[in-house]
């Protein structure tokens, strides 16, 4: 085997928490067993970092070009290790004996054509108003807009009322606004719930 690789969308440099900080124990696992790991972002792979002689370590398949995934999978040797679970019954490894999930309990095992292709919001602070209206501390996690405007499309209908209960920077609200739907949050940090009050007066065009 040439080298083992190992794709994460984001690494524990760009984002402090949840999933980069598996990927973190994990390399640091690999690594302690002497074998020589490459770190690489899912959107810096292009053709000449896919061969057939290396590993490929997938901690975030969904976030791989569509050439790149076709290609991966009919060439190369891999391993989907899915740092956020997305793919398990449960979230939580530690129920599985040893962290290891019997196929029983994958879903959405037919990784190519069931997925959404949404991406991820960036510039928050700048395109959007997802930012507090006097310290300019933009939300670290708000969820795209066309997100939640599927799910709240699939579950809901006019005039209903959505209950978002980490409703973060806003999103739920002003989607739900926008699809001629009622709205209820909850969130526990007071910034935030700055951040999605003045969110959602630029969104009416009121002075906040
Ligand atoms: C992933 S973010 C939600 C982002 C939101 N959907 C958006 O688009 O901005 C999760 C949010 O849940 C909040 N949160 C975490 N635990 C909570 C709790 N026990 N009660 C209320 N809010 C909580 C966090 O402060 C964070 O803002």
């Amino acid at each position: 085997m040439n080298k083992v690789y190992y794709l994460s969308d984001l690494l524990l440099e760009d984002l402090v928490g949840g999933g980069e900080l598996n990927d973190y124990e994990l390399c640091k696992m690999i690594s302690n067993k002497g074998i020589k790991l490459t770190r690489m972002r899912t959107n810096e792979i292009n053709k000449e970092n896919l061969n057939k002689d290396s590993l490929y370590i997938i901690s975030n398949f969904i976030g791989l070009k569509q050439e790149f995934k076709s290609f991966l999978i009919e060439n190369c040797k891999y391993i989907i290790y899915e740092h956020d679970h997305k793919y398990l019954r449960s979230r939580n490894p530690a129920i599985y004996k040893d962290y290891k999930a019997p196929v029983d309990q994958i879903i959405n095992k037919n990784l190519d054509d069931n997925i959404w292709h949404i991406n991820r919001v960036v510039n928050v602070s700048k395109s959007q108003k997802i930012k507090h209206p006097i310290t300019g501390d933009a939300h670290p996690c708000p969820f795209p807009e066309e997100l939640i405007t599927r799910i709240v499309k699939m579950s809901s209908d006019e005039n209903d009322i959505v209950l978002d209960i980490f409703s973060g920077s806003g999103t739920v609200f002003k989607v739900s606004d926008i699809l001629n739907r009622k709205w209820i949050g909850i969130e526990k940090e007071m910034e935030y719930c700055e951040i999605s009050d003045y969110r959602f007066s630029c969104h009416k065009g009121e002075t906040f």
